[in-house]
């Protein structure tokens, strides 16, 4: 054993989660140390999530964290939704009094946190590696981790996993201590970031029978774009002609939608995945983010739920340390469930709504189209879609 560290709270991932976890606690005056196995310039330019709830942005403006993403991020107050050519928008501002959405990317909030976790002495050890969690039960747990090839040990009083889907956190609490929910979905989404303008000021999720379409952007020059795609699909069976032709076609309305195009300079495809645990917590072990649960990507909410987890688990950790009291953290997952619930049924609702799963003209294809529909006759369906997708405040 090369060196041993100490800490109060020994956070794993430096993602949305960690970095945010990071920032919250060092305001508490609580020690903390960041452990993330990657680089930083790989973290930084990580490209995933564009959308966050007015509470993500709430929260980061609270921290001093958001003047980037008060001056770049694009506010949209409404979303479009298509089907089959036709389009709707559900305005939020009248549906959610004045609520709404900021566009604004993962890798720039993680670009934005990093830096400022820095400044703020908060340390943060990339290319770190947590191999093993140790006394989890006890009141000495610890974290064995690997940076340039020795092996370090970070003894703390808190393990904050926030390691991400294949972190190890999730896979160190014992069997039998929480039941896991999945779901697989038999499609992927490819995305791209391509040097182009918006085609449209606001988001557009689209069902085509082709299959499913969304148009996002990140800026006034560069459009993010997605389509449905096979899960067995490869990025290389895709010309950038093919792809541009495929979003024209599935985004396209029957009012001359047309589609800009410009050079693409990120391609991924991306599988579709619920996933689900009903215990967050195990003796000293607590976990937050994409390592506890998954969302399909098509209602935006896996970083927004991240950041709602740790306004709990911070919350708790201050309790703990400022008024000694351990039951905000006994209650942590009582906590988180309910808003993951909800965002687990609004992310599978729109992945049904609006992907291909079903033969066009079948039963289930006409049963999608009467929900879009009801979309449209409905202000009460309309004001459920935009309640959600702003994300609810009381829970
Ligand atoms: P992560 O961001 O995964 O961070 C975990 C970190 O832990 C990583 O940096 C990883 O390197 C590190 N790590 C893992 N194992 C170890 C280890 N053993 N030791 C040390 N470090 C480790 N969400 C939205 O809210 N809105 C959207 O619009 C949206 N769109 C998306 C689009 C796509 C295509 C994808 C893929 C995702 C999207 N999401 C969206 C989801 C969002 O990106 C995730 O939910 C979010 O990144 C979760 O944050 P996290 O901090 O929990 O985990
Ligand atoms: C994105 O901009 O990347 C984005 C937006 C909305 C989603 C998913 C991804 O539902």
């Amino acid at each position: 054993m090369s060196q041993i560290l100490k800490t109060q709270v020994a956070i794993i991932g430096a993602g949305p989660a960690g970095l945010t976890l990071g920032l919250l606690l060092q305001r508490a005056g609580i020690y903390c140390v960041i452990l993330e196995f990657r680089s930083r310039q790989y973290v930084e330019s990580r490209v995933r999530a564009g959308l966050l709830e007015q509470n993500s942005v709430d929260l980061f403006s609270e921290l001093g964290a958001a003047d980037r993403l008060n001056k770049e991020g694009l506010q949209h107050h409404g979303v479009y939704l298509s089907f089959d050519g036709l389009r709707t928008r559900v305005p939020f501002n009248e549906l959610t009094g004045g609520r709404c959405i900021t566009i604004y990317g993962q890798q720039e909030i993680v670009k934005d946190l990093v830096k400022i976790n820095l400044e703020r002495g908060v340390p943060i050890y990339f290319e770190a590696a947590a191999t093993r969690l140790e006394g989890i039960d006890t009141n000495s747990p610890k974290i064995l981790y690997t940076e340039n090839g020795e092996e370090h040990m970070l003894e703390c009083d808190f393990i904050a996993g926030c390691d991400g889907y294949h972190g190890i956190s999730r896979k160190s609490m014992p069997g039998g201590s929480y039941n896991e929910f999945q779901k697989e979905y038999a499609f992927s989404w490819l995305g791209i970031l391509a040097h182009a303008a918006p085609s449209s000021e606001e988001l557009i999720y689209a069902y085509h029978e082709r299959g499913f379409a969304l148009h996002s952007l990140r800026s006034e020059t560069v459009s993010r774009l997605y389509i449905q795609v096979d899960n067995n699909d490869k990025v290389e069976n895709w010309t950038d002609e093919q792809i541009w032709d495929e979003l024209e076609i599935r985004l396209g309305n029957n009012k001359g939608f047309r589609l800009n195009r410009g050079e693409i300079f990120e391609k991924s495809i991306t599988p579709m995945r619920s996933f689900m645990i009903d215990n967050m917590q195990h003796g000293k072990l607590f976990l937050a983010g994409d390592a506890a649960h998954i969302v399909p990507p098509t209602g935006g909410k896996g970083l927004n739920l991240a950041v709602a987890d740790i306004k709990w688990l911070s919350a708790a950790f201050v309790d703990w340390y400022k008024n000694n009291k351990d039951e905000p953290l006994l209650s942590y997952t009582s906590k988180c469930l309910p808003r993951i619930w909800r965002a687990q049924d609004f992310s599978n609702f729109m992945t049904t709504l609006f992907h291909k799963q079903a033969a066009h003209g079948s039963f289930d294809y006409h049963l999608q189209k009467s929900r879009f529909n009801y979309i449209i006759q409905s202000k009460a369906q309309a004001t459920t879609i935009a309640e959600n997708y702003v994300g609810l405040k009381e829970i």
